[in-house]
């Protein structure tokens, strides 16, 4: 697809986006050449973290509560209003669908009142797309990793309108891994950022933990939770303790062998790394020369779907009052 859709060059428009596929509620203003004009996101963390995983339901209401608010943030940060808007951007699939219907059915308000083009989003092309974001503005072609609390993927880019998969995870997630992992340590929830933390602390040399090798260019991180579990059930209790911070970084030193060894097999010129667990500082530091989406920009976001809004047809306005939410990436 040639340049920024729908937008032409030299021309400045303003994409609003909106993201609750998952349990964040965010909303972002990006203009068509890429720069972040505003971008709020409001976590729902603290809701989840009792029950160490998003329950969907309590998702779903909090996006209700939260998704105009944070939307007349984004316009407030970005000193805009929606008469300045020229389209919105909405991430449509894959996600919770509940949390899913939520933003789509602002995004369909907001356009309708305004006579706007809507954009639906692929969230996985907006993770990719938040390395299409100023300053970083990365060309294609690169291969992507994409490692987030729902994916893990390999992608051959070549544009930025989209991308070949290459390889994924047959199983859990990376950011699962992590999550599911710092729940056998007993830290909290997000456990990602919890065990990137502990693990400074640790040796990562101090268990060795097998990493599944599967064919192609999948993934499989079972195994390796499934393991952890063994390792933390055989010690003595007294012993879990003192022993946490080793078990941290040598779990997660799994993780990071898993997803670089599979970057080397898939090759490629350049290297990119998006998605929530692109922001660990073991797997940032084991890949010097690779395009990291900016921390802020790894877990879910709302710039993102606009940015990829940028490079995805538009549905004019009226036809996409009928325009429905996915739950699954197929
Ligand atoms: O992209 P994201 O916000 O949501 C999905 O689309 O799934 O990713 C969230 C995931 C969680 O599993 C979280 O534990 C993980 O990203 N994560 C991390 C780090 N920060 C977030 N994993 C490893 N190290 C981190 N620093
Ligand atoms: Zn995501």
């Amino acid at each position: 697809m040639a340049g920024p859709w729908p937008f032409h060059a030299g021309e400045m428009a303003l994409i609003l986006g909106i993201e609750t596929s998952c349990d964040e509620t965010a909303a972002a203003l990006v203009t068509s050449s890429g720069e972040v004009a505003s971008s709020v996101v409001a976590s729902q963390d603290e809701l989840h973290a009792p029950f160490g995983g998003v329950v969907p339901e309590i998702a779903s209401r909090r996006h209700l509560e939260l998704v105009a608010p944070v939307i007349e943030q984004a316009l407030a940060d970005a000193g805009a209003t929606l008469s300045d808007v020229s389209a919105v951007a909405v991430t449509t699939w894959p996600g919770l669908i509940g949390a899913l219907l939520v933003g789509v059915s602002a995004a369909k308000a907001l356009a309708w009142a305004r006579r706007l083009p809507l954009v639906p989003v692929n969230h996985l092309h907006g993770h990719v797309a938040s390395l299409y974001l100023r300053p970083l503005d990365l060309e294609p072609p690169f291969t992507c990793l994409l490692a987030s609390g729902g994916h893990t993927m390999l992608l051959d880019v070549r544009d930025r309108a989209g991308y070949r998969v290459l390889g994924t995870t047959l199983d859990d997630a990376a950011g699962e891994a992590f999550d599911k992992g710092a729940r056998l340590l007993g830290l909290g929830y997000p456990g990602g950022r919890e065990i990137d933390e502990l693990a400074k602390q640790g040796d990562p040399a101090a268990y060795d933990f097998p990493v599944a090798r599967v064919p192609g260019l999948d993934f499989s991180f079972s195994g390796l939770k499934t393991s952890l579990l063994y390792t933390v059930r055989d010690l003595p209790p007294q012993e879990l303790e003192g022993r946490r911070a080793d078990l941290a970084a040598s779990y997660q030193h799994a993780i990071v062998r898993a997803l670089v060894g599979r970057l080397e097999e898939a090759g490629g010129a350049q290297i990119a790394v998006v998605g929530g667990v692109a922001a660990n500082s073991e797997l940032r530091a084991a890949l010097p020369g690779a395009a990291f989406a900016p921390l802020a920009l790894c877990t879910d976001n709302a710039a993102m779907i606009a940015s990829a809004g940028r490079f995805t047809a538009p549905v004019p306005y009226p036809d996409y009052l009928s325009l429905d939410a996915r739950a699954t990436a197929g």
